[in-house]
C-alpha cells in the first residue's frame, strides 16, 4: 500500500468550507493516508519547515487540497511550498529527497467544469491554470498526476458532493498513480 500525504489547504476548513470539508472526511480515516491540515497547524502561518520535510519523506505520494483561489490555491500553500522545498533538499546538489514520489491535486472550483476552457469562463483548462504545480513536480523529480477536480461548488447537490468524495477517496488510494481507462 503506498502512504499517502494529503496536504490540506483552506483557511476556513472546519466552519466555512462545504467541498474540501466533505473531501476530507472521505479520506482522514483510511489506514496509511495522513491529512495535514495546514492553516489547522499554522495558526500563525508560522512553518516548520523540518517537520513537514520529515513527514514528506515518510510519504510516497503527496496529494495538495484546496479550493481554486484566483486561479491558484489560498496563500499559505504557497508559502508552504517557498518554505519547504528547500535547495540542497528538494533541488540542487543533494536535493533529491522528492524524487520518485508523485505528486496531486485536488481542486475544487466554484466555475462549472464548462467554464474551464477555451472560449469557456475561465479561458484555460485546469490543466494549463495549474502549471507551476506541474512545474514544480517535474523539476523536483515527481510524477504528475492527472488533477482530481470538483467543479461548479454552489451547484454540487448532496448527492453529487458524496459521490466525488467516495471517488475522491479512490482517487488518493489508487494502486496506479495513472489510470489507464478513467
Ligand atoms: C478569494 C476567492 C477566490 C476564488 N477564486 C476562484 C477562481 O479563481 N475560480 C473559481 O472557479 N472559483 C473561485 N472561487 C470559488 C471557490 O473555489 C469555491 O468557493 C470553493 O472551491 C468551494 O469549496 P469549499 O466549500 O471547500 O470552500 C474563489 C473563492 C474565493 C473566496
Amino acid at each position: 500500500m503506498t502512504n499517502t500525504l494529503v496536504i490540506v489547504a483552506h483557511p476556513r476548513l472546519a466552519e466555512g468550507s462545504r467541498i474540501n470539508k466533505k473531501l476530507v472526511e472521505a479520506v482522514a480515516s483510511i489506514e496509511g493516508v495522513t491529512v495535514r491540515d495546514l492553516y489547522r497547524t499554522y495558526p500563525d502561518e508560522r512553518i516548520d519547515p523540518e517537520a513537514e520535510q520529515r513527514l514528506l519523506e515518510a510519504h510516497e505520494r503527496i496529494v495538495l487540497q484546496f479550493p481554486f483561489w484566483w486561479y491558484s490555491s489560498p496563500h499559505l500553500l504557497k508559502k508552504w511550498t517557498d518554505e519547504v522545498l528547500t535547495y540542497g533538499w528538494a533541488y540542487g546538489p543533494g536535493g533529491d529527497k522528492l524524487r520518485g514520489k508523485s505528486l496531486g491535486l485536488a481542486v475544487s472550483t466554484g466555475g462549472a467544469e464548462s467554464a474551464f476552457q477555451a472560449g469557456g469562463y475561465n479561458q484555460y483548462t485546469m490543466s494549463e491554470l495549474t502549471r507551476p504545480f506541474q512545474a514544480t513536480a517535474s523539476l523536483v523529480g515527481m510524477t504528475f498526476r492527472p488533477i482530481f477536480s470538483v467543479h461548479g461548488s454552489m451547484l454540487c447537490d448532496d448527492e453529487t458532493l458524496s459521490r466525488r468524495a467516495a471517488e475522491y477517496a479512490a482517487y488518493v488510494t489508487a494502486e496506479r498513480e495513472t489510470a489507464i481507462h478513467a
